[in-house]
């Protein structure tokens, strides 16, 4: 993220010592250059940097500050604990607020998804689920049946195992991933299905893909399917009509471990706890969540695991001592981190945050639909308080500038008080669950105009003609 405008010096001198942070997915090439935007406080939906620039949340962080920011009661919430206990080990003993919120957790997950593995994040979730399969099959005396089904564009996480499941291309160049414990299905991505073809039927083909997959490979080969319900950060992809709960029933047939990665989508974001189940009907074997566990206000996520995995566990292990799940971190049900998480669910369910999601999220998804035309806009697509917005060209192909071009639309948006994530050509917004339908309308004029910009600029460097 690129500051728009010259930095004063206090800012500047910050700006110098962040480039000893080395962030997330930074160039090599360019980090002597970064010049980030510093945040230094934040209320609600607006953040302040350093010179006094204020900017909505369009991402509500990174998919996670689910309620915005600056809530105290969270705040307190998180103090108390750590006044009253700020840590005490996993292995071997329990705090309050963990005991307190597997329980809970085990009560709002679907079906028999009643044990909680506590973790730090969404990778260290997905990670121990994936490990968990490999145990679990380990256990039951069948170490042939481990392959991971995973699809082109999602994103797991970033340890090496959930990045070896993760899907977009880019991410893995000058990367080594375990390549030969993966099966990578097609993307479900409607924007781009084959020519001709209707929806329900590249639903059909896709279904049908991973059949064939199964077929081919055998059943007992593979272990799990992992898959968001909704693939964010690949570029907040929703299925076709049908598709998750179909892809579960090849699950279901095959004795293949379904698990829903509901990192983005768990805790309020499609207007629910947890997606997979209210949403899309179907109940899948292990549920992973994080970021709105705790509304973002502390690293914390789980890996809900179903009970019937563990009933088949025990029927086998019997009392032999040796079988251990040797997985786990030193944060594992972090006290304060809990205690974010329980209060991050008292007000979810007090102030129906989720009933509000889906009063609002139609028109957070309909407004957004009216940038379809402008001439850099290709698809705008999204559920719940999710969307993306795509550039093309004019015949909806990638455009020659798809690295820039996410970054000039927030570049101009940020100047105009809005911040946008982007994503290669895509910008993409998962805003605070609170915002109002006056915030929606706001947000998406400011994003018109960034694009709008956008578009000058391009015309004006020659990349495209007006
Ligand atoms: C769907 C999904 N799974 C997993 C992760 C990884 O979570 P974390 O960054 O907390 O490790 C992310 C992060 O954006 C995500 O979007």
């Amino acid at each position: 993220m690129h500051k728009p405008k010259a930095a004063s010096s206090a800012t500047a001198a910050l700006q110098e010592k962040d480039r000893r942070w080395l962030h997330p997915w930074d160039r090599p090439n360019l980090i002597d250059d970064n010049a980030r935007t510093v945040f230094h406080q934040a209320d609600g939906h607006v953040l302040s940097d350093t010179d006094g620039h204020d900017v909505i949340d369009g991402p509500g962080g990174m998919w996670c500050m689910n309620l915005g920011h600056g809530v105290e009661e969270i705040a307190d919430a998180m103090a108390e604990q750590a006044r009253r206990l700020a840590y005490s080990s996993p292995w071997g003993t329990a705090n309050p607020p963990s005991a307190i919120l597997a329980e809970t957790l085990a009560g709002l997950a679907p079906g028999d998804l009643d044990r909680v593995f506590f973790t730090t994040g969404g990778s260290t979730a997905n990670d121990s689920a994936l490990r968990f399969v490999a145990f679990y099959n380990n256990v039951l005396g069948r170490p042939e049946k481990k392959l991971i089904v995973s699809r082109q564009n999602a994103y797991h996480g970033s340890t090496l195992l959930t990045a070896s499941v993760s899907g977009k291309e880019r991410d893995k160049s000058h990367l080594d991933t375990l390549s030969d414990q993966v099966i990578f299905l097609s993307s479900p991505n409607p924007y781009r299905r084959p020519k001709g073809v209707s929806e329900s039927a590249f639903c059909d083909m896709l279904v049908e893909e991973f059949r064939h997959t199964v077929a081919t490979v055998g059943a007992d080969r593979i272990a799990a399917y992992i898959a968001e319900p909704v693939l964010a950060s690949g570029g907040v992809i929703v299925p076709p009509e049908g598709y998750n709960r179909r892809m579960w029933e090849v699950c279901r047939a095959n004795d293949i471990i379904y698990i829903s990665d509901e990192v983005v989508t768990a805790f309020g974001r499609l207007g629910h706890m947890f997606a997979s189940h209210a949403v899309y009907g179907f109940v899948p074997d292990i549920i992973t969540c994080a970021k709105g566990l705790t509304a973002g206000y502390a690293p914390l996520g789980a890996a809900i695991v179903s009970e019937r995995l563990f009933a088949n566990l025990r029927q086998v292990c019997g009392d032999d001592p040796g079988v251990i799940f040797a997985n786990g971190y030193t944060y594992s049900g972090h006290p304060v981190a809990c205690a974010a998480a329980l209060k991050t669910i008292e007000i979810l369910q007090r102030d129906d945050v989720l009933g509000h999601v889906r009063r609002v999220a139609p028109r957070f998804q309909a407004r957004l639909r009216t940038l379809l035309d402008l001439p850099l806009v290709g698809d705008v697509r999204g559920t719940g308080l999710m969307a993306a917005v795509e550039a093309t060209d004019e015949k909806h192909a990638p455009l020659e500038k798809d690295r820039e071009i996410g970054e000039m639309i927030d570049t101009q948006c940020q100047k105009l008080g809005l911040l946008v994530r982007p994503i290669v050509n895509l910008c993409v917004l998962s805003p605070p669950l609170t915002v109002t339908g006056d915030d929606v309308d706001d947000i998406v004029q400011r994003l018109r105009r960034g694009i709008e910009l956008a578009w000058e600029e391009l015309v004006d460097r020659g990349v495209v003609t007006a």
